[in-house]
């Protein structure tokens, strides 16, 4: 009988994520287990490395159960369900790269949709009808006002952003034709750091796309110099402004929102934006890593990087309304926490 209430109560918690070897999938595997729940790992390893798993182990005591699989192959999904008592999922799984959905939009298309059908099939016939999907503030393209609300008008300039933006349409669509689901929609804004320990961060493959993360290597001696995308935008000294989340806080946001859809239901898929409402600048961002790293970090401005925006940071009211959740992190901490990763793991995994 007890060990009937165990396991009824361990499977309770199992929490299927996608995508969980990737950047923010992995540090929201921790925060998971430090929650309490059984994060069960999907990922085809297509833009992360089986090695972050030793790292969560390392990191929390246990290591979790990982299967190598595409999501698209509703076949290998379907057995993960069968095998396991999953009550939920996190959907991180997909491609994110701007730049590269533009050239090849078909590549992002195809995977992002392809996989969230895929799951939400899977899941239906399992009857598992709890998800929390990754959006993004690129969905909002250039927004008219900031800090930028949830009802603000979408406007995706990109196939990646668009992709997002479809998902979650398909979301609302699976609620429509059944209301027993209960979904959130989490659109982040810029997640940056690592885990407090140095022991996991973000491992961009090939040169970064995004700011921190070649900041960091420049720090490291990767790089000679940070080029700027324009100092001529009408911000505080003219580069781009941005919300920067600690990957840590967004990972508790998630623990957050899967502990508001366990016990409420959603009257509607909600729309909830993670950031911390406050915007920087691309050499605020820079003289905080400085001072994090104890190192001159050398750059140049170049021009405008086609398809930026000036400014993008998170009204964070509802964030806070529904899951009861703020970030709790500074600029400080995600710059020491991004460097003692990245110092300590000069080449990533
Ligand atoms: P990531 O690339 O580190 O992680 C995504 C993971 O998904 C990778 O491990 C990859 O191997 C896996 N994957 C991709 N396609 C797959 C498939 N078909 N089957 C199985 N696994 C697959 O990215 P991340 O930064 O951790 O982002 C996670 C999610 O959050 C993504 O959906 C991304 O679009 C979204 N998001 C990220 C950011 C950001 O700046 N990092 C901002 C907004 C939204
Ligand atoms: C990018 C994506 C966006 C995604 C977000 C998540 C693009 C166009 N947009 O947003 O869809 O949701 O990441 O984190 O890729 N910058 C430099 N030099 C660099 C890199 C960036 O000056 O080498 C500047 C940019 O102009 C911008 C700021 O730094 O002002 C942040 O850029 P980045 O980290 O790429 O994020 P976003 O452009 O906000």
């Amino acid at each position: 009988m007890n060990l009937e209430r165990r396991t009824k109560k361990s499977s309770k918690r199992s929490v299927l994520v996608t995508g969980g070897t990737g950047y923010i999938g992995s540090h929201t595997v921790v925060a998971l287990i430090a929650a309490g729940y059984n994060p069960i790992i999907a990922d085809n390893l297509s833009n992360s490395k089986a090695s972050v798993l030793k790292r969560i182990e390392k990191i929390t005591g246990k290591l979790p159960l990982f299967y190598k699989i595409d999501l698209r192959n509703t076949t290998a999904l379907n057995k993960i369900f069968q095998k396991n008592s999953i009550t939920s999922v996190i959907h991180f799984a997909g491609f994110k790269a701007v730049g590269e959905s533009v050239a090849e939009p078909l590549k992002y298309y195809e995977n992002n949709i392809q996989s969230a059908i895929s799951l939400c099939k899977v899941m239906d016939r399992h009857k598992v009808k709890k998800i929390i999907f990754s959006s993004s503030a690129s969905v909002y393209g250039e927004a008219s006002a900031n800090p930028i609300k949830e009802s603000s008008a979408t406007a995706t300039t990109n196939p990646y952003a668009h992709t997002k933006l479809i998902i979650e349409e398909i979301l609302k669509s699976v609620y429509v034709a059944d209301p027993e689901w209960r979904i959130a929609l989490l659109r982040y804004f810029n997640p940056v750091g690592a885990h407090e320990s140095g022991l996991m961060g973000e491992d961009p493959q090939g040169i970064p796309n995004n700011l921190m993360p070649y900041i960091s290597q420049v720090a490291v001696g990767r790089h000679k110099k940070v080029n700027i995308f324009g100092n001529d935008y009408p911000t505080v000294d003219g580069t781009g402004v941005r919300d920067y989340i600690h990957v840590m806080d967004l990972a508790e946001g998630h623990v957050a929102a899967l502990k508001k859809i366990d016990t409420t239901i959603f009257s509607v898929p909600r729309v909830i934006n993670l950031g911390t409402g406050k915007g920087r600048s691309v050499m605020e961002i820079l003289r905080a890593f400085e001072k994090a790293s104890g190192k001159v970090i050398s750059y140049r401005i170049t021009k405008r990087r086609p398809g930026d925006i000036a400014v993008c940071y998170a009204d964070t009211k509802l964030a806070k309304k529904i899951l009861g959740w703020k970030t709790k992190r500074n600029l400080a901490d995600m710059c020491n926490d991004a460097w003692r990763w990245q110092s300590q793991n000069p080449k990533g995994y």
